[in-house]
């Protein structure tokens, strides 16, 4: 099982340090929630570990293998998945197509395989059939198969965005945010499902940016609580969301 763990990482961007020595590590089997005020640098530990932005110095192990600044297609290939704050599905394509689409394939090592693998196409475009058609229904949106994802609800849409994560067979998920801009009832579901995820599956490394302190209470084993770059506190999730300090900086209290 993978683990992920990040050495003393450090971005600058136009001069100013915006991850600063960020050293952690996420276990598989758990949610680990990543939590700290706006501009904290949550959203480019995550550009760091997909590779969208390059690493100035340190290290990011995944598994056994070193990932720091592999081709972002190499990271994911590796198992990395990503939820975007600002949702991405393809808004014209019914939601059982954004599934099917993000279905990971053993075929295509050649453009011309599918001319001379007709029968193997065949088997493998049921398999993909199949597993949308499972993951669809893991995230409750079986109903939804036929409705182009733009007609879903935001909610629905998340939900959906999920669905190609766990359809893309990814093992270290990066969920930025998946309950912001949600109602109570929709984020009761977010929740529910991510427990879910790691209840069905515990080789999966779930990590989670979060505001909503209700969900971190409820989802997270342990919470890196980040401020300004650096990681400011860690541990058990009551014991950080009890801290004193962060409550001040962070919760305001
Ligand atoms: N491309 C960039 N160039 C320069 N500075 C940037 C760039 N992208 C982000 N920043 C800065 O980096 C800091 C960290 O931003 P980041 O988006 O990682 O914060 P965050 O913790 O995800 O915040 P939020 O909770 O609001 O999503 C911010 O001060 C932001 O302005
Ligand atoms: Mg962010």
């Amino acid at each position: 099982m993978k683990g992920l763990k990040i050495k003393k990482l450090s971005k600058a961007m136009n001069g100013l340090k915006i991850v600063e020595q960020v050293t952690a590590n996420f276990l598989p089997g758990r949610i680990t929630a990543l939590i700290g005020p706006n501009g904290a640098g949550k959203t480019t530990l995550f550009h760091l570990i997909t590779s969208e932005l390059k690493v100035d110095k340190g290290e990011i192990v995944y598994g056994d293998e070193t990932i720091t600044n592999l081709p972002p297609y190499l990271v994911a290939r590796k198992g990395v998945g990503r939820l975007f704050q600002d949702i991405r599905v393809f808004g014209n394509m019914t939601a059982f197509e954004n599934v099917a689409t993000a279905c990971y394939g053993p075929c295509f090592e050649t453009p011309w395989f599918p001319f001379f693998n007709l029968k193997r196409m065949k088997s493998i475009n049921n398999d993909i059939r199949e597993r949308a058609f499972h993951w669809l229904n893991f995230v409750d949106l079986a109903e939804k198969k036929d409705h182009p994802a733009a007609s879903l609800s935001y909610g629905q849409q998340k939900l959906l965005a999920i669905a190609r994560l766990l359809a893309g067979g990814f093992s270290l998920l990066l969920l930025d945010e998946p309950t912001a801009g949600l109602n109570p009832v929709m984020i009761k579901n977010v929740l529910r499902l991510l427990e879910k995820i790691i209840t069905e599956d515990r080789s999966k490394t779930v990590i989670l940016v979060e505001h909503n302190m209700g969900v971190v209470n409820e989802v997270a084993d342990w919470v890196y609580f980040m401020n300004e770059g650096r990681i400011a506190f860690f541990g058990r999730t009551d014991h950080v969301l009890g801290d004193k300090e962060v409550r001040e900086i962070y919760l305001g209290l």
